[in-house]
């Protein structure tokens, strides 16, 4: 049974599936980027209500899993409401892959994604993540074995190539595909260029024209306007939206950040608020909180009055006493 799309007063309506990953039904086609640090079970239930069509959790390692870290298994923890999720993973070695995918698998994700695109020195250096991509043949030996041996589709994320002398995403998307990978989501930048320069939107146009399974936009769209334009450029299926969507659920609604009264800002900020304090405990709640806070007040009036004073709140009623003090400054600002 999968979910089908929650408006925001929590009414329920049905949307036609947009695309399947493999036998899995995809209600709409936008889905909050895989972001560590970012995309937890918390933000993840908020990008949900506003329509979010796949719950995709952030990146474990291999390792992690291998060795059962704590931390790295509490990551995969997702809420009995998030259907469909996606887990991901990244490693650098085909048979100690398949052990952690298969132990992962025991959790009932509906889709594993292998990462193809983290740039961090540390990983792609050893040839995980973005590092993979020099190794297209190693690639192929991956998802020929983990589309054997797993239940669920196999998935693959990935940049355009290690650098812009090898951007290799042609060769790396038809062996994905050869391979049995049901979807490929791209980032339409290479490693080297890491978040910099615009995302090569014609790429990910190629790589859409070349394959059958579905694809996945992604890099540069910050407003509404923008997916329209990836969908329209690329032709791709879906479009996943990764810092455009912090502080601001409703890119998931198709809404801009102009367009949302201060007033539901706050009634958002307070339940996302609370679902972090239920899910880390009230004091770390509001400290992982402030990163998202900044963002949710990123484009307000007065922005840079307010910021420095929330970063320091303690507790969840000290940031909802300043927010509604500042729409009150808000309202005499624009009165002046
Ligand atoms: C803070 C942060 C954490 C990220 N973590 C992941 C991750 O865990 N897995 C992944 O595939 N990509 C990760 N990314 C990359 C994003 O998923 C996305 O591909 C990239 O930010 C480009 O999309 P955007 O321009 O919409 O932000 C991360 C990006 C940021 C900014």
């Amino acid at each position: 049974m999968y979910r089908v799309n929650t408006s925001e007063k929590g009414k329920r309506y049905f949307m036609d599936q947009s695309f399947f990953i493999r036998d899995i039904p995809l209600y709409g086609d936008l889905i909050l980027s895989p972001m560590a640090g970012f995309s937890d079970v918390p933000y993840r239930l908020i990008c949900q209500e506003f329509g979010m069509a796949m719950s995709c959790l952030e990146v474990v390692s291999m390792d992690g899993v291998l060795w059962k870290n704590k931390k790295t298994l509490q990551l995969l923890n997702f809420s009995p409401v998030e259907r469909p999720v996606s887990f991901q993973i990244l490693g650098n070695d085909e048979d100690k892959l398949a052990e952690a995918c298969r132990m992962i698998e025991v959790f009932r994700p509906d889709v594993i994604d292998i990462n193809m695109g983290c740039s961090v020195s540390d990983i792609a250096g050893k040839g995980a993540g973005a590092g993979l991509l020099k190794n297209p043949q190693k690639i192929g030996r991956i998802f020929k074995k983990l589309t054997t041996i797993l239940r669920v589709p196999v998935t693959g994320k990935i940049r355009l190539g290690w650098d812009h002398k090898s951007r290799n995403y042609l060769e790396i998307a038809r062996i994905l595909e050869d391979n049995g990978a049901s979807l490929i989501a791209v980032h339409g930048r290479t490693r080297s260029q890491l978040f910099r320069g615009k995302a090569d939107w014609d790429a990910i146009a190629e790589i859409k024209h070349m394959v059958k399974i579905p694809v996945i936009g992604n890099g540069d769209v910050q407003c509404v306007a923008d997916i329209e334009r990836i969908k329209q450029h690329t032709g791709c299926d879906g479009v996943m939206i990764g810092r455009a969507a912090v502080g601001h659920p409703w890119i998931f609604q198709r809404k801009d950040r102009e367009e949302i009264a201060y007033s539901k800002k706050i009634k958002t900020i307070q339940r996302h608020l609370s679902l972090m304090q239920a899910y880390y405990g009230e004091e770390i709640g509001v400290i992982l909180f402030r990163k998202h806070i900044i963002k949710y007040v990123a484009a307000m009036p007065l922005a840079t009055e307010i910021r420095p004073r929330l970063v320091r709140c303690r507790s969840s009623a000290e940031i909802m006493e300043l927010m509604n003090s500042h729409m009150d400054r808000i309202h005499e600002h624009k009165a002046a």
